[in-house]
C-alpha cells in the first residue's frame, strides 16, 4: 500500500468526543479516492493527519511502509516538501506575486533567485493546467477556476506522489468545476494518486472509490 492510516483516533481542544474515532484507510498508488460526509463530520481534520500536517492522537500513518507519525519533524518536512501536496478550498495563492511565482513558491525560500530550468518547469506545469500564456498574471487578474489551476499547479512542480485535495471545486461554478475535476482526473490518468474531500455526489462518482465519513469513522460509500 503506498499510504495506510491504521486506527486513527484524534480530537480538537475543547471538543467533547473525537472527531477521529478508529479510522483506517488504504491508499493503492495510483489510485483515486473521495471523501464525503457531512459538514463537521472530521473529512478535513482527517485529511491534514495523512498528509502530515498534523499528528493524529494515536494510530498511526504508513507512507510506503515507512511510519510518518513517530518520524522526525524534519522527514515529516521533507515528505510535505516532494511527495505529498495539498490543495486547500482556499486556494492561499499570494496576491502579490505572478501567477508563476505562486507555482515557484514551494522553492522560493530556499532558491532565490529561482534557476532557469526551474522557471521553464513552472512555466511547463502552467501550460499543463491550461494557463499558458497567464504566467505573470497575479491572482486578483484571474477568475477563481484559474487560481485554483495555479493551486493545481503549485502542487504538480514538486512532482508530487500524492495530491490531497480538501474540497477542490468548492468555491468554484459549475462549468469550472467540471474543468477542475477533468485535470485532476487526467493527472491520476497519469500516475498521481489522489484524496479528494468533496460535498459534490456527482465529482465523487468519478473517482475509483467513495468513502464516507461518519461518527469519527471512514466507510464504504
Ligand atoms: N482547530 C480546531 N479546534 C477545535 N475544533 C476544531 C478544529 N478544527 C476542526 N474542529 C472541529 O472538528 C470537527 C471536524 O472538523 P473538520 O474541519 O474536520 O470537518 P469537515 O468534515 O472537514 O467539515 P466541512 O465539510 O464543513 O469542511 C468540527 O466539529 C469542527 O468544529
Ligand atoms: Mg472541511
Amino acid at each position: 500500500m503506498m499510504l495506510e492510516a491504521r486506527h486513527i483516533t484524534k480530537s480538537h481542544p475543547g471538543a467533547h468526543s473525537p472527531v477521529l474515532y478508529d479510522t483506517s484507510l488504504s491508499v493503492a498508488e495510483g489510485e483515486f479516492i473521495a471523501v464525503v460526509g457531512r459538514s463537521g463530520s472530521g473529512k478535513s481534520t482527517l485529511l491534514n493527519v495523512l498528509a502530515s500536517l498534523s499528528l493524529p492522537d494515536s494510530g498511526h500513518v504508513l507512507y510506503e511502509g515507512e511510519d510518518i507519525t513517530t518520524a522526525t519533524e524534519a522527514r515529516r518536512n521533507a515528505l510535505r516538501h516532494r511527495d505529498f501536496a495539498v490543495i486547500f478550498q482556499q486556494h492561499h495563492l499570494m496576491p502579490y506575486l505572478s501567477a508563476l511565482e505562486n507555482v515557484l513558491l514551494p522553492f522560493m525560500a530556499s532558491l532565490t533567485p529561482i534557476p532557469a530550468p526551474l522557471r521553464d518547469k513552472g512555466r511547463d506545469v502552467l501550460t499543463r493546467v491550461g494557463l499558458a500564456g497567464r504566467a505573470d498574471a497575479l491572482p486578483g487578474q484571474l477568475s477563481g477556476g484559474e487560481q485554483q489551476r495555479v493551486a493545481i499547479a503549485r502542487a504538480l512542480v514538486r512532482d508530487a506522489r500524492i495530491l490531497f485535495a480538501d474540497e477542490p471545486t468548492g468555491s468554484l461554478d459549475s462549468a469550472t468545476g467540471d474543468d477542475v475535476m477533468q485535470l485532476l482526473q487526467t493527472l491520476n490518468g497519469g500516475g498521481l494518486t489522489i484524496v479528494m474531500v468533496t460535498h459534490n455526489a456527482e465529482y465523487a462518482s468519478l473517482a475509483h472509490r467513495t468513502l464516507h465519513m461518519a461518527d469519527g469513522c471512514l466507510r464504504p460509500a
